[in-house]
Formats: structure tokens, C-alpha cells, sequence
């Protein structure tokens, strides 16, 4: 299939938790780090076609909080790999319309790696294509407790009343409120959990895992995932239409 289904449903909004790139390496016989470096024409090849089918939002999950827990070494090279996609795909965000964010918790990122993603959400702040964000140093835990944090200083300081306090609220003070909530959440690797990613924002996000490596991930993969989307039937709690 080289070309798209045209039977396609394409979300606002996808999420996809990029995994199994140290599995894909190890099976090869090779260091887990290739598999991370392999992982950029996925990356590449998903924000592309995305851009080009219409989606408004994609999220991808870069680095999590939890991933600060790997050994040193790989975190130094998924840092180091990091810092070549801001720079090298500059280009490929530029020609696609595509405008990059960032969500997750800033402070133990290097000040290279903040640097280059200023520089590069700076520089395609004018693209209005679509929105990559980037999840990195992102955990949802965290993420709702910056939000209670902020939500409850400003009750502190009498600007909010608790009962003020809604969904709405809590969305708005999310890293990225500017985003839809996903629709579709799409993960490699085979894994059935969610791992602390999104948990407010997946709330009725379909759910699509394939067993392929991130590293194999392609443009046929992802409209495999859009024609599964396409196939169901979003109820939001009703009864059959
Ligand atoms: C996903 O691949 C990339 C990150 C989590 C940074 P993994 O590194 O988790 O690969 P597996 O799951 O161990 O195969
Ligand atoms: C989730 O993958 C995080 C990213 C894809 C960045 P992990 O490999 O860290 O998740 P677990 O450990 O299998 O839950
Ligand atoms: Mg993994």
C-alpha cells in the first residue's frame, strides 16, 4: 500500500507513546541506543504524513519523568540524539507547516537541550499546519500536580473560588491548554498500559497498541491506526446510536 486508504478518518488530535526501541536494537544484537536513533524516521515519516492528512495535534512522547530513572549512559545519549532532532529536523517542521511545542517539566532538561528547543519553537511559532508536541521530562502525575499548585495559588491569593473550580479549570492549566484532548492514542510495542502519559487528556481517547517496534513504524502503520479509529464507534458514555 503506497498509497493512502481512502476510506481514512483522521482525528483532530493523536497521541502516540513511541516504545520498544531498546527491544528492537537488542534483537538485531545491537546497543539500545540504535534503536533511539532509528526512532527519528518514524518520528519523522508520523509528523510528516500528520501534517499532510489534515491532523491538527500530535502528540509524541519523547522522555518521560520515569524514563530519568534509566541508566546514565542512555540517558545521556537519548539527550544527545534529542538535541540532533531539534536541530536536524528543523527543515522537515518548516516545509510541513508544523509548529512545535513542548510539555513537561523544564527543570532538570539542560540548558542546551532548552536552548535548542527555544530556538526551535521560536522559529516555527508562525506554522499552522499542525502541533507537535513534544513530551519530554513529562509525567501526567506531574503535570496535575503543577496544575493543583497553580489552581490553588491563585485560590490563595483570592483571584479563584473553589466552587469557580470545573473541568475546564483543571484543562486550562495543563502544560499545553492550547491543545484538543486527543482522540486517538496509538502505541508501539505492544504494551496495554498507559504509563503516565496524558491521564486527563485520554479520558475518551481510543486506544490503538500494535506489536511493531517504533523504529518500523510507518506511514501504512498509521493508516492502519486511522482505519481501526474510523471503525469505531465513540459513545461517550450514550447508548448505541
Ligand atoms: C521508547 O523505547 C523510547 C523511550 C522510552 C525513550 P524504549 O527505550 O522504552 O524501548 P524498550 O521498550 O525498552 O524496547
Ligand atoms: C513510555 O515508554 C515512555 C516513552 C515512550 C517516552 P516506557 O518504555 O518508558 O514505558 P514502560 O516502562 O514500559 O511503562
Ligand atoms: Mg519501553
Amino acid at each position: 500500500m503506497s498509497e493512502a486508504p481512502d476510506d481514512l478518518v483522521v482525528p483532530r488530535s493523536i497521541a502516540v507513546i513511541m516504545d520498544g526501541n531498546g527491544r528492537w536494537a537488542r534483537k538485531k544484537g545491537w546497543q539500545r541506543v540504535r534503536g533511539h536513533e532509528h526512532g527519528i524516521t518514524a518520528v519523522r515519516e508520523t509528523v510528516t504524513e500528520c501534517a499532510r492528512l489534515g491532523v491538527q495535534a500530535l502528540t509524541l512522547y519523547a522522555f518521560s519523568e520515569e524514563n530519568w530513572s534509566r541508566p546514565e549512559t542512555e540517558i545521556a545519549a537519548l539527550m544527545s540524539l534529542l538535541k540532533r532532532f531539534l536541530v536536524e529536523e528543523r527543515p522537515t517542521l518548516m516545509q510541513n507547516g508544523v509548529k512545535l511545542v513542548h510539555a513537561g517539566r523544564r527543570e532538570r532538561l539542560s540548558p542546551e537541550v532548552l536552548a535548542l528547543l527555544a530556538e526551535s519553537v521560536a522559529l516555527t511559532a508562525g506554522n499552522d499546519r499542525m502541533t507537535l508536541c513534544l513530551a519530554i521530562s513529562y509525567g501526567a502525575r506531574t503535570e496535575l500536580v503543577d496544575a493543583m499548585r497553580a489552581i490553588a495559588r491563585k485560590v490563595a491569593a483570592g483571584q479563584l473560588e473553589p466552587e469557580a473550580i470545573d473541568e475546564a479549570t483543571i484543562s486550562a492549566h495543563l502544560y499545553r491548554p492550547e491543545l484538543p484532548d486527543p482522540d486517538l492514542l496509538i502505541r508501539t510495542a505492544g504494551e496495554l498500559r498507559v504509563s503516565n502519559f496524558l491521564l486527563w487528556q485520554i479520558s475518551y481517547a481510543e486506544i490503538w497498541v500494535t506489536d511493531l517496534c517504533w523504529p518500523e513504524f510507518r506511514k501504512q502503520h498509521l493508516w492502519q491506526a486511522l482505519q481501526a479509529y474510523g471503525k469505531r464507534e465513540r459513545r461517550f458514555g450514550r447508548v448505541p446510536s
